[in-house]
This record gives structure tokens, sequence and C-alpha cells, in this order.
């Protein structure tokens, strides 16, 4: 079942066509890749995707309803979350509450900060943070200040705070940039098992090759904003154009 469509969609920032009349779909389940050189439009596309820009011209339907121009809250309100860099963490904060902001943001639309002095009584709120921060394995740091966490739970604490407003869908943008080896082989497992244990469907970009071919389904291949390809990762590596643009000088 198609979770995720767009059709023609296209960003423009000036004269510049950073994404350029882009089709494609997500399938319910499927961990779908997005690749192609610095530049080719790969953020541009999952923030058109978001709500975080509204694109040129094109359309983007997320589970049969049209989500084009709605804003970023609204997105994620119809199920669609992204997974943002460490700067969304409230450092003074702890782990938990972290993820219980966005857990009730998602709930209500905005959350009043009252509520926060009242969290402990929601106990829904309570459970779903935790069990999203069992998902990354950060339970353990749960009552830690935000801000002291090593850089790679940082980044896994972005991804609970995805999470806990339960999306259909999980946008993540290189997920493991910044991260050691070992940060990174434990994010690769951790993406692994959101969708085989949770069932997530998640759009990914990322990178690392090996991670890509690694986990994904299907790939979708930019370059200068447009498809170059789009497959499994054995046609993608096939393709003459992805090979091209790799040749090119080009390092993806
Ligand atoms: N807000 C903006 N205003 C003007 N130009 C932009 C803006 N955001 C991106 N661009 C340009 O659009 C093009 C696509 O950028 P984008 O960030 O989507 O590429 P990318 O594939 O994510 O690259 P990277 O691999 O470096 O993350 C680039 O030429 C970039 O300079
Ligand atoms: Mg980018």
């Amino acid at each position: 079942m198609t979770l995720l469509q767009t059709d023609g969609l296209t960003k423009q920032f000036g004269g510049l066509v950073a994404v350029d009349d882009v089709s494609f779909e997500v399938d319910s389940g499927e961990t779908r890749a997005v690749i192609g050189p610095n530049g080719a439009g790969k953020s541009t596309l999952i923030n058109c995707i978001t709500g975080a820009l509204e694109p040129t011209a094109g359309t983007v339907e997320f589970d049969g309803q049209n989500i084009t121009n709605l804003e970023p809250h609204e997105t994620v309100q119809a199920g669609v979350s992204k997974s943002f860099q460490t700067a969304s963490i409230f450092p003074s904060m702890s782990v938990r509450e972290n993820v219980e902001i966005a857990a009730l943001a998602a709930e209500h639309g905005s959350f009043q900060l009252n509520f926060l002095k009242r969290l402990s009584g929601f106990s829904a709120v309570h459970d779903t943070a935790d069990q999203m921060l069992g998902a990354v394995d950060l339970l353990d740091s749960a009552g830690a200040e935000a801000g002291s966490l090593p850089y790679g739970d940082k980044r896994r604490l972005e991804i609970a705070i995805a999470l806990a407003s339960e999306p259909d869908l999980l946008l993540m943008d290189e997920p493991t940039a910044g991260m050691s080896p070992d940060e990174t082989a434990d994010t690769v497992d951790l993406v692994e098992a959101l969708q085989e244990d949770l069932g997530l469907t998640i759009l990914i970009v990322e990178h690392d090759m090996e991670i890509i071919f690694r986990i994904a389904d299907r790939i979708l291949v930019l370059n200068r904003g447009q498809v170059i390809a789009d497959g499994t990762p054995e046609e993608v590596q096939q393709s003459e154009q992805v090979q091209e643009a790799y040749l090119g000088g080009v390092e993806l």
C-alpha cells in the first residue's frame, strides 16, 4: 500500500531549482532511502514533505490525504514526523520531559507551559515517553538532564522525540552525521529495529552507502534536484546514470 506519494514536487530558490519535478512513493512498512551528491536536493525534498518549506509546485499525499500546504505541526498530526538535529532538545530538562513535551504537543497541537508542571499527572504521556525511550534504549537515562547526554545519545533522544507523536512515517535526514563508528552502528541497528519491531515506515537520507544498501528496501537517487534512478539497491547500483553521477567526481 502506498503511504506517501509526491507528484511533480518542485522547489525553487530564486533561479535555482533545488527539487525538480520529483514524483515518487513510499510504501507502508518499507525503509525508503534518498541518496545523491551534496546539494542534490535531498534535505529540500524532506522539508517540502514535512511542511517546513512550501513547494513551488506539485503535491504531497499522505495516507490518501493531500498534505501539500499543511503547517509542520499539522503534518505531525497527520502522522508524519521528522527526527530533527539536536537543536530541538531542551537541554536543561530531563530526557523524559523532552519526550513528554513532544507527546503532549502532538496530542494538543501546541502545549501550554502550565501543562509542564503537571506532567507527572499525565500518565498516558508518561507511558508513551517511557515506551519511546525504551525503543531507543535511553530508559536508563530518563531522569538525566538532556544537555548532559553524550552526542550519540542526544541523537537517539531526537529520534524518541520524533516517535513521541506516534507517527506512521518517520523521516530522518542523515541520522548518523557526526557520530562515531560505534554510535553509527547502534543507530543503524535502531533504525532496523524501528522498522521491524514497530512496523514503522521510514524515509531516510544517508550519505553512507554501506548503511543504505544494508537497510533500504528501495532507493531514490537525486542529482541536481532530479530523479536519476529509483529502485531496489541492486537496480540503483546497476544504473548507468547513477554510476556517471558518482564517477563524475561527485562524492555521495
Ligand atoms: N533556504 C535556501 N535558500 C536558497 N538555497 C537553498 C536553500 N536551501 C537549500 N538551498 C540550495 O538548494 C540546493 C539543494 O540543497 P539541499 O540542502 O536540499 O541538498 P542536499 O542534497 O540535502 O545536500 P547535502 O548532501 O549537502 O545535505 C543546494 O544548491 C542548496 O544550496
Ligand atoms: Mg542535506
